[in-house]
């Protein structure tokens, strides 16, 4: 049994590569994560049309804090996979291997002795900087990344660029560190035909546009040689 964690990419249908494409082609059988019961998965709106005469299957992961119940969660899943015993997929958002869900399960599958194999997709971040026209990094720039901005404050002077993912309270975290000297870049469902961007300073950029889970942010320090 082989279990292949396969990112599909950020959300453009062609954007998932030919490896992951060749896998889902070839496995027994396709592992979609929701977030909630009847909620459809995007990570299986992305790929649906290559895989119509699929057998697919959800795996329920919850948005829940609770450290107990989630790890409830993961191992119901691990269970359900294992159930198989054949080779399987399992779709992942972007990559597998940045703040995926996926990795909890691949290490519990591991520990049990199950060959895992990652197929690397394309990330959000890099759909980020290419819906805003940036490059993330250059040279020997330091690139960060914070999930909800957590502690900005204390590495905002440290990197040339930071990413935050998950935007949900990103204004009242850039507010607390009051630094005028930042330039903000906003994408709402990178790669997707409704792609929402916004670019601009803390004071004149809609936030609230931002705030759902498919949105992210990169922050950038403006240097000297930038004006
Ligand atoms: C659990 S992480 C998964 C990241 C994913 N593995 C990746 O490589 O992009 C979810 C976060 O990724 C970001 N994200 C994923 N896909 C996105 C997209 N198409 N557009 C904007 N942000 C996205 C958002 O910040 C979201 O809250």
């Amino acid at each position: 049994m082989i279990v292949y964690g396969i990112g599909v990419g950020p959300g453009d249908k062609e954007l998932i590569t030919l490896k992951s494409l060749n896998i889902l082609k070839k496995v027994d059988k396709i592992f979609v994560p929701i977030s909630k019961e009847g909620k459809p998965s995007v990570a299986y709106e992305i790929v649906k049309d290559y895989i119509k005469d699929k057998e697919v299957e959800t795996l329920l992961f919850p948005m829940i804090k609770y450290k107990e119940k989630l790890k409830y969660y993961r191992e119901k899943a691990a269970e359900k996979i294992l159930k198989e015993n054949k080779d399987v997929a399992v779709l992942t958002l972007g990559d597998p291997t940045l703040y995926s869900t996926f990795s909890y399960i691949w290490k519990i599958l591991a520990k049990k002795g199950v060959k895992v194999e990652i197929i690397n997709g394309i990330s959000s971040i890099f759909s980020a900087a290419k819906a805003l026209n940036m490059p993330l990094v250059e040279g020997n720039e330091k690139l960060c990344i914070l999930p909800h901005g957590k502690d900005i404050e204390k590495y905002i002077n440290d990197f040339d660029t930071i990413i935050v993912m998950k935007t949900k309270n990103l204004k009242d975290v850039l507010k607390k560190i009051n630094n005028k000297n930042i330039i903000v870049g906003l994408v709402k469902r990178a790669t997707f035909e409704d792609e929402k961007i916004a670019i601009g300073n803390i004071d004149n950029i809609n936030f609230d546009e931002f705030s759902d889970y498919l949105s992210i942010a990169i922050i950038k320090r403006i240097k000297d040689d930038d004006n």
